[in-house]
């Protein structure tokens, strides 16, 4: 019989393909037996059940054929939040976890109105929403699966979130403080498709047309109509996109338009404000 510590180190061999393949095992391992990372090493003699073993093991074969360990566990943690993941969407990444920083930075009112276009399992307006509980917080996701799954995580997590079914703004009636978005944003051609997780991830999340550009260019098209004077629009986009998006939000009409850069250090976040009114 393996203890935890003899499954661990024995998972961690054979994740050769992993960027890392300690975590990976130390996720599996906390999903199964349900534990903490510091039990995992406060105990690494415990032995592990027969069932243990075995659902241990049929995890890390799926995890060795790529499938990524958020699939597997249905768990993934953004902004301290435990988010249910699934198919449906895009598994949240850290870097998404700039544009949250940046809207912490806003100088916004104490009742802003904010929504999030695309909001997959509901990451970015979930966030929002427990830094700011008494903003009005909204959320738009046109696949249904993964509507259906960022209306759970809100209720999960007891978060007053409104998500709404539909294309970007077709649904969306007033007026926000703040729009914020991670849209698709891949080239159809990009290599990275055929890469790591995003194998495992829909098109629909990942993919769009003009150069990957088309959802974004769509969103500052009619992000105008949906702001208050002075309101911002933050948008994650890809590592080489930033100088694209930030001359279409000028070309808009969007002034301080700028960016951040992203852990990696690339900027992949680019905003704008819409112009107040002339006093
Ligand atoms: C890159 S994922 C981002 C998910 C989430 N916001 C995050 O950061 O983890 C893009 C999301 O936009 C959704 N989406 C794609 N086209 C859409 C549309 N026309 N209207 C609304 N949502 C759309 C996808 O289903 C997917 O959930």
């Amino acid at each position: 019989m393996s203890s935890v510590s003899d499954w661990l180190n024995r998972a961690q061999t054979s994740l050769t393909d992993s960027e890392s393949p300690r975590a990976d095992a130390e996720l599996l391992l906390m999903h199964v037996l349900e534990v903490n990372r510091a039990w995992l090493y406060t105990w690494p003699e415990k032995p592990l059940t027969e069932s243990q073993q075995d659902l241990l093991d049929t995890l890390l074969a799926r995890r060795i054929e790529g499938h990524p360990v958020a699939h597997l566990t249905g768990v993934r943690e953004f902004w301290s939040l435990p988010l249910r993941v699934a198919p449906s969407t895009l598994i949240p990444r850290p870097d998404t976890e700039t544009l949250i920083e940046w809207t912490l930075d806003l100088d916004l009112p104490d009742a802003a109105r904010a929504i999030d276009l695309g909001t997959g399992t509901g990451a970015i307006a979930l966030a929002i929403k427990s830094e700011y509980p008494a903003w009005s917080v909204e959320a738009v996701e046109f696949n249904a699966d993964a509507h259906a799954l960022a209306k759970n995580n809100a209720e999960r997590l007891e978060l007053d979130v409104h998500v709404i079914h539909g294309s970007w703004f077709e649904h969306v009636t007033g007026h926000f403080d703040l729009i914020v978005s991670n849209p698709p944003y891949i080239d159809p051609d990009d290599h990275h498709l055929n890469e790591g997780d995003v194998r495992f991830e829909p098109a629909s999340a990942l993919v769009a047309e003009q150069s990957g550009l088309a959802d974004l260019f769509h969103i500052i098209d009619h992000a105008p109509d949906y702001l208050k004077p002075d309101g911002w629009l933050l948008l994650e986009h890809g590592y080489d996109q930033a100088k694209a998006v930030c001359d279409y939000l000028r070309q808009k009409g969007f002034v301080n338009v700028q960016n951040r850069c992203d852990l990696g250090g690339n900027p992949r976040i680019s905003g704008g404000q819409l112009p107040g009114v002339p006093e």
